[in-house]
């Protein structure tokens, strides 16, 4: 039987949101330090009160990617566009751009109202106009209060959020980001998630949001780039990138998922573990050799004679909401959630859908 094509083929981009003007666009961008490349001619573009986030394994060059924006570091080649205009060679402090490290870098001696004043005084600000600013700034990151207050004598949620109020108050165009929330506990780290997104509506500017955490940046963003070794793997949104990888790296990177070889018999059609799938992909080659995604929550479990496939249920551990489970299908071990528990020992029968088949091509590995 001819599958069916789907009724739609997802395009990439869909769900901007945002302004469609671009503010930041990096130009083929060359870093390298010490004759080590770092960023490998990086393009990006980044648009107007988008909330975008660099995500990718430690070392991959996701910070160096910020200090480029930011003006920090003055790439060998290639180009930083701010609104269309060249920047390249503008020193930080004349960018529209503000940078929150990791390390709040506040000032120990400063109490809380003087750290969020600091960049407000540098530029003379008459302290008629600076107060209310600041107050209000102190307000709308919830440190109402605590202006008096010494910076010993905050948590480390308190600090980080001192070290934002005073980079907002400079009323940046784009805020940058660079793992703000790493040195947080889980649980203050996801109040702050949620946190900063309202505080970039609020805004109405663009956040530039540097994380390895994956969960962080699907939950958080508009736009995700993954990168790996000073490349771009993709740009997509977060559904984009977690139900379209492009390639092994991603797919692994995002998530537990199971990947095997395949064979792309045509369009929407494609073979493995001995079985024909319908698949809503196309545009392979007849015959081609690619490697197929699932997701282990895909998969859904039915008796053994009604199965697409077949498998020895190995190991099945409990995991709070659902039951992960280790299965053997012809000598390969899936993972596969469900809310039913299988007993290890039991033969089941495994049914994936169109939509829960992810090809990708293998020479992009
Ligand atoms: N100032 C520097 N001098 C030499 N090497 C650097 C410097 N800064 C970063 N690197 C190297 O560049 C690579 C990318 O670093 P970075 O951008 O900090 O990665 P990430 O933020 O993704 O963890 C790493 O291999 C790092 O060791
Ligand atoms: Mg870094």
């Amino acid at each position: 039987m001819e599958p069916e094509p789907p009724a739609q083929i997802p395009q990439r981009g869909m769900q901007y949101k945002m302004n469609d003007s671009l503010i930041v666009s990096l130009k083929n961008i060359v870093v390298d330090f010490d004759g080590e490349k770092v960023l490998n001619g990086l393009s990006l573009d980044i648009h107007d009160k988008e909330f975008v986030t660099f995500l990718g394994p430690s070392g991959c060059g996701k910070t160096t990617t910020l200090r480029v924006i930011a003006g920090f570091i003055t790439p060998q080649s290639g180009n930083v566009l701010f609104d269309g205009k060249d920047i390249t060679g503008l020193p930080p402090y004349k960018r529209q751009v503000n940078t929150v490290f990791q390390k709040y870098a506040l000032f120990p001696h400063l109490n809380v109202f003087e750290n969020v004043a600091f960049g407000l005084r540098l530029k003379k600000m008459p302290e008629e106009q600076l107060r209310p600013k600041v107050l209000e700034m102190l307000e709308i990151v919830g440190l109402k209060g605590f202006e008096r207050r010494s910076i010993h004598q905050l948590s480390g949620g308190q600090q980080q959020r001192v070290a934002i109020a005073r980079s907002l108050v400079n009323q940046p165009r784009v805020l940058l980001l660079d793992e703000p929330l790493g040195a947080l506990d889980l649980k203050l780290r996801k109040e702050m998630q949620l946190e900063l997104k309202r505080l970039q509506r609020e805004m109405n500017i663009t956040f530039v949001y540097v994380t390895h955490d994956q969960e962080e940046a699907l939950t958080m963003s508009d736009t995700v780039v993954v990168m790996n070794k000073g490349n771009i793997q993709q740009i997509g949104s977060p559904q984009d990138i977690y139900n379209e990888p492009q390639n092994a790296f991603i797919a692994n990177f995002i998530g537990d998922s199971n990947i095997v070889e395949g064979i792309m018999l045509k369009d929407f059609l494609v073979s493995f573990c001995g079985h024909d799938f319908s698949c809503v992909d196309r545009g392979f080659g007849v015959n081609e050799p690619v490697q197929v995604v699932v997701r282990p929550e895909d998969v859904a479990i039915v008796p053994p004679s009604t199965g697409m496939l077949t498998g020895l249920v190995k190991e099945v551990i409990f995991k709070g909401v659902h039951f992960e489970m280790h299965v053997d299908v012809e000598g390969k071990e899936w993972l596969i959630h469900s809310t039913q528990a299988s007993q290890p020992g039991e033969i089941i029968g495994m049914n994936i859908g169109p939509d829960e088949i992810h090809i990708m091509s293998r020479e992009g590995v």
